[in-house]
């Protein structure tokens, strides 16, 4: 049988989601969005290219939830983005109530889906899908640490002027301006970076990470970044569709781990047909763990706010 996975959002976020899915041949495609045509037509679009990218991936885009029934994975994108000068957290209200309406749907038509939450502010929408689904904690997976870790992976392998698969990097945290990029877990082909640029270099990748969304926001001025976020996205589907117990860094509910409790904040984590299938507990310095805590009190003001 084949895959199924829907997407909620038929923005540029979802539907380049859906782009690299079908280009993957990873599984047939429900882009599903409230906006009359726009599910639609990019849908039939992308379907059509199917013969071009010897693809056999379907994909449907529709304003009807049915069309979702009993997908394996829904990733949902659905939401307003920043405009320049907004933080992500300036999204929280309107996406909280985007976040009601659908996270029922999903859940009413695909009740054993895993689902993969790319809404911001990313942290606090994960776990507001997480009490409206009333999945458990293996079944609902912020997407963020992946990107993150992208752009630091980026910045390193242009910096070093080495290939990007020689880059590794870890970002820990919420995903917003008090994320953790962790240097000492970030090696080129095996060699801890800290042994590749000074100090003074290495910071100044660090904060260009924490400020890696704003960066294309600023440049885009009526939109986000997409790119990423959607390869991103795609790569934790592959890993959850191919049971590849694949270690990235997503968004969990953590019991305790890393002294969080009760909380969404990004961790490494092993995702595979069962989603999250383990948290992996990594020592951190006394300095790692104090920024990791920062962080969680920055996502744990916001799901406050929503009362999540
Ligand atoms: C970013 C937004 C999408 O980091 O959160 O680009």
């Amino acid at each position: 049988m084949r895959k199924k996975v829907s997407i909620v959002g038929a923005g540029n976020v979802g539907a380049t989601c859906a782009h690299w899915i079908a280009s993957k041949e990873l599984a047939d495609v429900v882009l599903v969005d409230i906006v009359e045509g726009i599910p639609q037509g990019k849908g039939l679009d992308l379907l059509e290219a199917m013969p071009i990218e010897k693809r056999d991936s379907h994909v449907v885009g529709t304003n009807d939830y049915a069309a979702t029934a009993n997908s394996d994975i829904v990733v949902i994108t659905a939401g307003i983005p920043r405009k320049p000068g907004m933080s992500r957290d300036d999204l929280l209200n309107t996406n909280y109530k985007i976040m009601q309406e659908v996270v029922g749907k999903v859940v009413a038509n695909s009740p054993n889906s895993i689902l993969i939450v790319v809404s911001n502010p990313l942290d606090a929408m994960a776990q507001a899908a997480f009490r409206i689904s009333k999945f458990n904690r293996e079944r609902v997976i912020g997407m963020a640490g992946v990107l993150d870790s992208a752009r630091f992976r980026t910045f390193i392998a242009d910096e070093l002027k080495v290939s990007v698969e020689n880059v590794t990097a870890f970002v820990l945290g919420g995903h917003g301006d008090t994320m953790v990029p962790l240097a000492r877990y970030s090696t080129v082909a095996g060699i801890p970076i800290t042994e590749l640029m000074d100090k003074a270099t290495l910071d100044r990748l660090i904060q260009r990470t924490r400020d890696g969304g704003a960066e294309i926001v600023k440049y885009l001025k009526s939109g986000s970044a997409y790119y990423a976020p959607s390869a991103a996205a795609t790569e934790m589907v592959e890993a959850i569709l191919k049971d590849k117990k694949k270690i990235l860094p997503c968004a969990a509910y953590l019991q305790g781990e890393y002294g969080v409790n009760g909380l969404f904040v990004g961790v490494p984590c092993k995702l595979g047909a069962r989603g999250l299938e383990q948290i992996i507990q990594i020592k951190l310095t006394d300095e790692e763990q104090a920024a990791l805590k920062k962080s969680a009190d920055a996502v744990q003001e916001l799901v406050k706010v929503i009362g999540a």
